[in-house]
C-alpha cells in the first residue's frame, strides 16, 4: 500500500533548523524560524513560566483526563487578554488546543463538516498572499477549497489594501476569510486602523466569516494594540473563528498551547458549534497536551506572575523594535522595516540572494525572503546590513 505515497520534500523552514546548527561558522545568525531570541541569542523559558512550573510540580495532584476541551480555566483566563473582557458563554465557545495550527486545523474542519451539510455552493477560504506556508495546506487537508488575493507586494515592500478589498467584495456570503490579528508571518506589515475597520464592514455587509490567526500577540505594539483590529472585526461579524497561540507570547513552543475561540450569532448556532468543535477535537486528538497550557492557567490565575509575564513581554517587543530601529537607520533599503512589527519582515531577496547569504555570510533566512528579526542584536545588526549589501 505505501508505495503508492508520493515522495514529499521536507518543510523548508524546519530542516533551516538543522542546517544551521551544522554551521561550524561561529559569526553564523539565525533568522529562520519563528522564535524569539534575547541578546545573547537563546530562546530562554520565561520566568513567570519557570516560577509556575515550579508550583505545578509541587501542587499538581493527577494528571488524569480533562476531556477534548481540555483546561477550561485556561481557556476563559485568556478571555480578558484576547477580546479585552470575558465573552458570553451562550455565543463562544473556547477551547484548548495543540498550538495555533491545531486551532486552525480544528477551525478547518468545523467550516467543511458545516460546509458539507450546507446546501449551496459551500464556503471558500480566502487567503492573502503570502501568508503562512502552512495556512493554505492546513485549509486544504481539512477540505476546503483555497482562494487568494495579493496581500503584500514584496518587491515595493507595501500592503495591498486595495486588491484585498476587492477580493473580500467579491466574495461570497458564507466564505471565510483568514486574516493575521497582528504581527504578519511572513511580511511583518500589519492593517492599519482605519483599515481594520473598511475589513470589519465589509465583513459585516457581505456575509463572510473571520478566522483571524492571533499568534503573537504582544510582540508589535503591545497585548491591547495587538488585539484591537482583531476585536473590531470580531464585533462587526455574527460568526467568528479566532485561532490563538500561547507559544510565542509565553515561549511555550515545544508545548503546544493554542486555543481555538468560536462566536456564534445565537446560541442555538454557538452550542452546534461547540457541540462539532468537541467531537472533531475528540476525533483528531482526542484532548489536548495538558502542560503548556496548565502553565499559562497558573500564571494567568494570579497576579504576581501575571505581572512579571507582562513586564518580560514587553521587554521582548522593546528588544525586537530597537533591532528593528537599528535597521532602518543603518540602510535606507531597510527602512520600511522600522515600520513592521513581530518577529519577522519579507525582504525583496530573491532566494538565490538567500542562498548566498547562507553560504557565503553565515546568514540563515527563508528562502521567500523572510527574515526573523529576533535573531538579530544591536551588535550583530552591522554585519547583517554588510551581508545584505553584498548580495544586492
Ligand atoms: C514560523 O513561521 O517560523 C513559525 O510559525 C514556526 C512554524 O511552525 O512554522
Amino acid at each position: 500500500l505505501f508505495d503508492a505515497l508520493a515522495p514529499q520534500p521536507a518543510d523548508t523552514l524546519l530542516s533551516l533548523i538543522a542546517l544551521h546548527r551544522d554551521d561550524p561558522r561561529p559569526h553564523k545568525l539565525d533568522l529562520g524560524v519563528g522564535v524569539y531570541r534575547d541578546d545573547s541569542g537563546a530562546t530562554p523559558v520565561m520566568r513567570a513560566v519557570k516560577a509556575a512550573e515550579a508550583r505545578l510540580l509541587e501542587t499538581q495532584s493527577s494528571k488524569s483526563y480533562l476531556g477534548p476541551e481540555g483546561d477550561i480555566r485556561y481557556a476563559e483566563l485568556l478571555q480578558p487578554i484576547v477580546f479585552g473582557r470575558a465573552v458570553p458563554a451562550d455565543t463562544f465557545v473556547g477551547v484548548q488546543t495543540p498550538g495555533g495550527t491545531g486551532a486552525l486545523r480544528l477551525a478547518a474542519e468545523l467550516i467543511n463538516a458545516a460546509r458539507k451539510n450546507a446546501k449551496g455552493p459551500g464556503a471558500k477560504v480566502w487567503l492573502g498572499t503570502p501568508t503562512w506556508p502552512n495556512h493554505a495546506p492546513i485549509m486544504t487537508a481539512a477540505g476546503l477549497t483555497v482562494a487568494t488575493y495579493r496581500y503584500y507586494d514584496q518587491a515595493t515592500q507595501t500592503v495591498l489594501f486595495d486588491e484585498m478589498m476587492a477580493a473580500l467584495q467579491g466574495a461570497a456570503a458564507g466564505d471565510v476569510v483568514l486574516l493575521h490579528g497582528c504581527c504578519h508571518n511572513p511580511v511583518g506589515a500589519d492593517l492599519d486602523r482605519s483599515q481594520w475597520r473598511a475589513v470589519a464592514e465589509v465583513v459585516a455587509q457581505r456575509g463572510l466569516i473571520p478566522l483571524i490567526d492571533l499568534a503573537y500577540q504582544g510582540l508589535g505594539d503591545g497585548l491591547e494594540e495587538d488585539a484591537a483590529g482583531a476585536r473590531l472585526v470580531l464585533d462587526a461579524a455574527p460568526d467568528a473563528l479566532l485561532a490563538y497561540s500561547c507559544d510565542k507570547n509565553f515561549g511555550l513552543y515545544r508545548e503546544r498551547v493554542g486555543a481555538l475561540y468560536a462566536k456564534g450569532g445565537t446560541p442555538a448556532r454557538t452550542e452546534l458549534m461547540r457541540s462539532n468543535i468537541l467531537l472533531l477535537a475528540r476525533v483528531n486528538w482526542s484532548m489536548p497536551p495538558d502542560h503548556g497550557a496548565a502553565l499559562v492557567r497558573v500564571i494567568l490565575d494570579d497576579a504576581a506572575l501575571t505581572a512579571d509575564w507582562r513586564a518580560e513581554l514587553d521587554g521582548m517587543r522593546s528588544r525586537i523594535n530597537r533591532v528593528r530601529q537599528a535597521l532602518a537607520a543603518g540602510d535606507p533599503w531597510l527602512a520600511p522595516l522600522g515600520h513592521h512589527r513581530g518577529m519577522f519582515s519579507l525582504l525583496p531577496l530573491s532566494p538565490d540572494q538567500v542562498a548566498t547569504l547562507r553560504r557565503e555570510h553565515a546568514v540563515y533566512m527563508v528562502g521567500s525572503g523572510r527574515a526573523n528579526l529576533a535573531g538579530l542584536t544591536l551588535d550583530t545588526v552591522p554585519q547583517f546590513i554588510d551581508a545584505v549589501r553584498a548580495v544586492r
